[in-house]
């Protein structure tokens, strides 16, 4: 085991596709192995970290590029970092792939029409009546990954499976 190694897996997909559901899960998983373990959970930074941050496409810049900056810090000590926030925008996860050398992405999948059949937060009615504006997916870009080290399908798999397919993908590249 490669207890000492930290790494950031780096989760993105639209509202309600799971990134924060699989990575509690995740973070059980990997604490029981002995790793060091933070999660930088979209919601959570938005309420700290980039308090005052809107939903423009350089506010959210800004707030990815924070995470990602946190992340490295954290892992380059040997924590194991998950990251939880939607990073639709596709430069700057590569920004962030390029500064952060031990990077897992992960895209989160989940069909726009499971999300808002889930609409785990009722934010997808909001924005579907035009109540809260700029919201992926529906009135703001959503940008997919086009080399992500994993692909979860949560509209096809138990949040059980979709954390095991990341499990054994940090097996694969030793990071456990
Ligand atoms: N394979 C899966 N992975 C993650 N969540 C899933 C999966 N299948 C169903 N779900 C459900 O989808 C919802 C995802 O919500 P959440 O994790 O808050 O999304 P996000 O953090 O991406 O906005 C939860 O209610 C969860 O139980
Ligand atoms: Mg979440």
């Amino acid at each position: 085991m490669n207890q000492e190694k930290g790494f950031t897996l780096w989760f993105t997909g639209l509202s309600g596709a799971g990134k924060s559901t699989i990575s509690k899960i995740l973070e059980d998983e990997l604490l029981k192995r002995g790793k060091k373990v933070e999660i930088l959970d979209g919601d959570e930074v938005r309420e700290n970290l980039s308090k005052g941050l809107g939903f423009s496409k350089e506010d959210r810049d800004i707030n990815i590029k924070r995470i990602g900056y946190v992340a490295k810090l954290l892992a380059r000590n040997g924590v194991a970092v998950i990251t939880a926030a939607i990073s639709p925008y596709r430069q700057v996860r590569d920004h962030i792939r390029n500064e952060n050398k031990e990077f897992v992405e992960v895209y989160v999948n989940c069909s726009l029409y499971q999300c808002i059949q889930r609409d785990v937060k009722g934010l997808y009615k909001k924005a579907l009546t035009g109540e809260i504006k700029q919201f992926t997916g529906v009135s703001d870009p959503y940008e997919e990954p086009l080399n992500p080290e994993v692909v979860v399908e949560t509209h096809l798999e138990t949040p059980q499976q979709s954390a095991a397919k990341i499990i054994e993908k940090l097996e694969q590249l030793n990071y456990l």
